[in-house]
């Protein structure tokens, strides 16, 4: 049966009992309003872990002042459905207070990781996520942890911490979980109008563009990288924040793609802002 935790300190004990008892346990930190991207986390831990823990919890410290902190979807009776019926042990949903408590002063920088792509149209995101999710490891000592490839930059940051700062868990990246027409998952999609809904398959549709020219042996990143701006203009909705093609591990530009790279895209369809990547590899 599926544990409703608040306290830190009960979650805690939760993890240590499970622990001492020689059981693995997965941990899958989400903002709620579960969908299928989410719930493929918490498969891949369940077939991994003995115990499976999930966390709900909106950051308030990742969302930028004019960001959707306010309106970001919350749905913790139909979260908790999910949950139970992918056959999660425990939720840990603490409030606000309990995790920034006043006084807090202590804040988890990833230096180098969290400038690029994202970093630069929103300052201070990734601090705000590091921060969040080190605390999290620390009050569920998991076995291994979850994380999307979606968020390749937050994923690859959270890597770097957990090694940087001798976190005793594994970071495990799960690959993007897309819709029928290749638009990949996210709660924000629900912002969307209908025709902007329509108009959105173009990140999918440019990133396809883009491992199609690098299999077929383009090598010049600029030439990539037009061919996906060109793709996005297609739809005069579509207000491309970056599109970028980068060192996978770096996240550094490249002049040439002859590694691992990643093709990264942040657009605006109105107030929506998406994002979706791939790997490049020549
Ligand atoms: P959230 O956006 O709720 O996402 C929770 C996890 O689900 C993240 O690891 C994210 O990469 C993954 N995810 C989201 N959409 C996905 C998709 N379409 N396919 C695969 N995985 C997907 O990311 C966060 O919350 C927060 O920043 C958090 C890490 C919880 C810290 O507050």
């Amino acid at each position: 049966t599926l544990r409703w935790i608040t306290d830190p300190g009960e979650a805690f004990a939760w993890v240590m009992e499970a622990r001492c008892a020689g059981r693995t346990t997965g941990l899958v930190p989400t903002m709620g309003n579960l969908h299928q991207g989410h719930l493929s986390l918490m498969e891949a831990a369940k077939a991994e872990n003995d115990l499976v823990a999930a966390t709900i919890f909106v950051n308030p410290t990742q969302f930028g002042p004019t960001e959707d902190f306010q309106a970001y979807p919350r749905t913790p009776q139909r979260d908790r459905e999910l949950c139970e019926q992918v056959g999660i042990d425990l939720i840990f949903a603490p409030a606000e207070e309990t995790m920034y408590p006043p006084g807090s002063l202590t804040n988890v920088q990833v230096s180098d990781l969290e400038e690029p792509l994202c970093g630069g149209s929103r300052p201070g995101h990734f601090v705000g996520v590091a921060t969040i999710v080190a605390k999290l490891f620390n009050i569920l000592p998991a076995t291994r942890a979850y994380f999307g490839r979606k968020d390749y930059q937050q994923a690859l940051l959270i890597q770097r911490m957990a090694a940087d700062l001798n976190f005793p868990v594994e970071v495990r990246v799960c690959p993007i979980v897309r819709e029928a027409d290749g638009l990949a998952m996210s709660s924000r999609n629900s912002y969307l109008s209908e025709e902007e809904r329509r108009d959105a398959v173009v990140l999918s549709q440019a990133l396809a563009r883009a491992e199609g020219l690098v299999a077929k042996g383009e090598r010049d990143p600029h030439r990539v990288r037009l061919e996906m701006v060109n793709l996005l203009k297609s739809t005069d909705r579509a207000v491309v924040d970056y599109a970028e093609i980068v060192d996978a591990a770096t996240l550094q530009p490249i002049e040439r793609i002859d590694g691992p790279a990643l093709a990264a895209l942040a657009v605006r369809f109105g107030k929506t802002r998406l994002i979706d990547n791939a790997l490049l590899s020549p």
